[in-house]
């Protein structure tokens, strides 16, 4: 491990895309796409039906925490599964607008809230995601449903998780991580100029 990438406006792009090319085609465990087709499908989706550029983002990086390896921030104890979305929103913290980073860094407790509160959504959730969601605590309690309605980007968190279940397709063609490149810029253009 060589320690955290010494990353800058100018270079998270790229340092993304290289994730993307290098380790997009891994296994998404469970379900019939790889990692990359994955988020690049939840993306293309989001695009295809006019979403705004912060969504679309955001579902094409939700799942980056998986490669958590990448980021040199954390111990050979950790495995590719746990806490992805903490890893995940570290990483972009930096770079992109708080409601990017919120949509990242809940997308598992989205799974738990709407699991909570909208019965219908468990209906959708695939196998593997039934499995996971056991593991990550089940729905949410009444007490951690009201904290989590506290969150002002709520909406667009909830957005992303249903582009989230929506792309793991197997008979669906996508653009690459680079269709979406000048895009993720632009969010991070506008996020720096802005802090
Ligand atoms: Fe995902």
């Amino acid at each position: 491990m060589t320690g955290k990438p010494d990353l800058t406006r100018d270079t998270i792009v790229a340092f993304l895309a290289d994730i993307f090319d290098r380790r997009g085609g891994e296994e998404y465990l469970g379900e019939p796409v790889t990692m990359a087709e994955h988020m690049l499908q939840g993306a293309t989706i989001a695009e295809q039906n006019g979403l705004p550029e912060d969504i679309i983002v955001a579902t094409l990086l939700h799942d980056i925490g998986h490669f958590t390896s990448e980021f040199g921030t954390f111990s050979m104890d950790d495995t590719e599964d746990r806490f992805h979305e903490d890893a995940g929103a570290e990483v972009l913290a930096p770079f992109f607008p708080s409601v990017v980073t919120d949509c990242v860094l809940y997308h598992v407790a989205a799974k738990r809230y709407l699991c909570a509160t909208r019965p219908e959504y468990f209906e959708r959730l695939s196998e593997a995601s039934i499995h996971s969601l056991n593991l990550q605590g089940g729905p949410m309690s009444a007490e951690e449903v009201a904290a989590f309605e506290q969150n002002p980007n709520l909406e667009k968190i909830i957005q992303v998780r249903y582009l989230d279940e929506a792309g793991k397709r197997d008979d669906m063609e996508t653009p690459d991580f680079h269709h979406f490149a000048p895009m993720v810029q632009r969010i991070v253009d506008q996020h720096m100029a802005a802090t």
